[in-house]
């Protein structure tokens, strides 16, 4: 396979289908009991920060950006991410990864989080997240949690429970602020 034949798209609703059975083949049936699943199932993901990678035309690897509020930060879950096995080892899992925490903090996002290898992420530019210091909605092992922290204060500001983030709630109490200002 030659390198150019790679596409990296952003996802939409016809990448639906496939990445469900990129995720089944990767993770098998206990994916859903994941801590990190049990955020995503609290509201939908952000299309706008998850991606795909096709190769001519078929689509073989995925990452979900789910927005979260960890603590007071609000950023986002990356998570599941997979490559099809005929393609692993090709540098792919890591450009998705980088792909997605470059257009997180471009978009705004104040942190990257995610429940991991660390050996595969940290020279991805995460590190790890204090001990205990985040709840999730499942028992997780707290040397799998992984931050890419975009401010000096992002992991000063991680502690306490981290839940999924409705960006419209959000907006609207802002938006009810300026108005009673
Ligand atoms: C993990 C995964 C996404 C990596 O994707 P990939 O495209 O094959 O990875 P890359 O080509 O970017 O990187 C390959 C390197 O990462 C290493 N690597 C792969 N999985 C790793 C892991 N879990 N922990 C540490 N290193 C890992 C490989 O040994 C290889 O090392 P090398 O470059 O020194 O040879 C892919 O193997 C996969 O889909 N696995 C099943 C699902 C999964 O575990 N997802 C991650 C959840 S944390």
């Amino acid at each position: 396979m030659l390198k150019h034949d790679l596409v990296y798209l952003t996802e939409d609703a016809t990448h639906d289908a496939v990445i469900e059975l990129i995720n089944d083949e990767a993770f098998g049936p206990g994916r859903f009991t994941k801590s990190s699943a049990r955020i995503r199932e609290q509201g939908p993901h952000d299309r706008a920060l998850s991606y795909v990678c096709c190769d001519d035309g078929e689509t073989i690897a995925s990452v979900r950006m789910t927005p979260v509020l960890a603590g007071s930060v609000k950023g986002h879950l990356l998570g599941p991410l997979a490559v099809r096995p005929s393609h692993k080892n090709r540098g792919i899992g890591r450009e998705l990864v980088r792909i997605a925490v470059d257009a997180a903090r471009r978009k705004g996002s104040e942190a990257v989080i995610l429940v991991g290898d660390a050996p595969y992420y940290m020279p991805l530019g995460f590190e790890k997240v204090a001990y205990n210091a985040l709840t999730f909605p499942a028992p997780t092992d707290p040397a799998r949690i992984l931050v890419a922290p975009f401010a000096p204060d992002t992991h000063s500001r991680l502690k306490g429970v981290i839940a999924w983030r409705d960006k419209a709630v959000e907006a609207e109490a802002v938006e009810r602020l300026l108005k009673s200002a």
